[in-house]
């Protein structure tokens, strides 16, 4: 394969990189939870219930948010069944299964407590009221002032929550969703939940559920557009809802070419409407594989039923298809800092998580090391650098051959010492790629290099093999007057320090 050349401009800083990126979710959701992060029963957990070896994890990727309890859990949620000492459990009608209730919004704060994050809570816009949410924010942000602050200290939290981040509502637009609404109502719904929310706390930053749709929007923003500081999107490119199979690797490469093209959409809509640079987006539910379930899937006609493999919880699903989608995503969102505030992984802890909890410890997933990797390695100013000459490769989708770009790449700088930090990413299924890396102030040494890539491009880790895939240290780099050659092996991710 041809050298590429990777062009680097340390001295154009395009945006500040913001960290809430590298946010979080968690869901009632298979065992995300109960039997995930919160498990009383285990003997690895602490006196909360949490489990310590996740929690020590979690808190290596530096969470700057975490996202709770849902997702489509949430629309049919109240949150009053889930505090106090009296908790009777509730029929989760979205994945069709009981929840004890044990888990609320004490035991969230708790745990947000414990990773040094910041709470975000998503609220109920699908069966639930302005006044419900209003409450919840009564229940987390009033010192002492209404039933709610006071129902909070008689359930042992003197302080307040002081939770900044509500979102009103989730996928709202979709049709399966309890209690969707029209774009219409959605605009009016959101105005008047957003105005009893700010009229309890004004600090709140609140967000709502959006999608890259001009009508969805032109509804939510010209109603509640003053009131918002984030449209909340979402983005899963490999729906095993739709088709109970994954998607092969180099479709998944194929997949992490098209994440721009909802950012721009979004920028347009929200630029047409006057919004750009008041309203940020959150992507607050992202991850290249969508979810299955397969209690939901009981529902459909028994004819057109077909026995899930409930791919959600097994391991060798999650592969470096998955960590380089995870990277480029990443990439993407730094190029558009400007834009994206705030992304949250869906979700973090088992399913399709980031960690994988089993009753001895846990697995980390090869999307793990690539937060690891970002959020310990990136600089905190993204400068502007692009690629000459890129490669391609080709890739099968029904008729068509479309060719897909082999190196990917952002880059940062280090405000502390000035060392550039760049995320390269070779998405080649099987070649080797040299690549020549020139600054504009012509650096000449690499001064760090980790690199993630597996020994096949469908390594997975799992709990017999923990450690297929995991970052290591990478040698073999060259200068001479025309840059730094590096040679990437194939489906590889590279933090490297100039
Ligand atoms: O994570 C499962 C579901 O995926 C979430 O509940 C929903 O928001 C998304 O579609």
């Amino acid at each position: 394969m041809k050298e590429i050349q990777v062009n680097i401009d340390p001295e154009r800083v395009t945006w500040r990189r913001d960290p809430r990126i590298y946010g979080h979710f968690i869901e009632h959701f298979h065992n995300q939870i109960y039997g995930g992060i919160y498990n009383p029963q285990s003997p690895l957990s602490d006196d909360e219930g949490f489990r310590t070896d996740v929690l020590e994890a979690w808190r290596r990727i530096q969470p700057p948010v975490v996202r709770w309890p849902g997702g489509c859990f949430v629309s049919a949620y109240h949150w009053t069944d889930g505090i106090g000492p009296e908790r009777q459990p509730h029929f989760d009608k979205a994945w069709r299964v009981e929840d004890t209730n044990e888990f609320g919004t004490d035991e969230f704060i708790a745990l947000c407590r414990k990773l040094d994050t910041e709470p975000y809570i998503c609220t109920n816009a699908g069966t639930g009221t302005a006044e419900e949410m209003s409450d919840w924010v009564e229940y987390c942000n009033l010192r002492t002032e209404g039933k709610w602050a006071k129902r909070r200290i008689v359930n042992g939290s003197v302080e307040p929550h002081n939770v900044t981040y509500w979102s009103i509502g989730n996928e709202n637009y979709l049709p399966g969703e309890m209690g969707a609404k029209t774009p219409a109502e959605w605009g009016r719904f959101v105005k008047e939940s957003a105005k009893m929310m700010k009229r309890v706390d004004p600090s709140i930053e609140l967000f709502a559920a959006s999608v890259a749709d001009l009508d969805w929007n032109i509804h939510l923003l010209r109603e509640a557009g003053p009131f918002l500081d984030w449209l909340s999107i979402h983005g899963y490119w490999d729906p095993l809802w739709q088709n109970n199979r994954l998607s092969d690797y180099e479709a998944c490469m194929l997949f992490s070419t098209r994440i721009e093209a909802q950012i721009e959409k979004t920028r347009h809509i929200l630029g047409a409407m006057g919004y750009l640079g008041k309203i940020r987006v959150a992507f607050d539910e992202w991850n290249l594989r969508g979810w299955h379930h397969p209690n939901v899937d009981k529902a459909i006609d028994p004819k057109d039923y077909i026995e899930p493999r409930d791919l959600n919880d097994l391991d060798d699903t999650y592969t470096m298809a998955d960590a380089l989608f995870s990277a480029c995503f990443f990439n993407q969102c730094l190029k558009h800092s400007d834009l994206i505030g705030m992304a949250n992984y869906a979700p973090s802890v088992n399913t399709r998580g980031l960690i994988r909890t089993h009753e001895d410890g846990i697995v980390l997933r090869p999307t793990y090391h690539v937060f690891d990797m970002y959020v310990n390695g990136l600089g905190d100013q993204v400068v502007d650098s692009w690629i000459q000459g890129n490669a391609v490769f080709k890739v099968e989708q029904g008729k068509e051959s479309v060719e897909v770009p082999v190196l990917d790449v952002i880059a940062t700088i280090v405000e502390a010492t000035g060392e550039v930090r760049i995320a390269l990413v070779n998405r080649h299924p099987e070649d080797t790629v040299t690549a020549l890396l020139k600054t504009r102030d012509g650096r000449r040494s690499v001064l760090s290099w980790q690199g993630l890539s597996g020994d096949d491009k469908n390594a997975y880790n799992d709990k017999n093999n923990p450690e297929r895939v995991k970052p290591s240290a990478m040698t073999g780099w060259e200068a001479d007057d025309q840059g730094i050659r590096i040679t990437l092996p194939p489906h590889s991710v590279h933090i490297i320090g100039l």
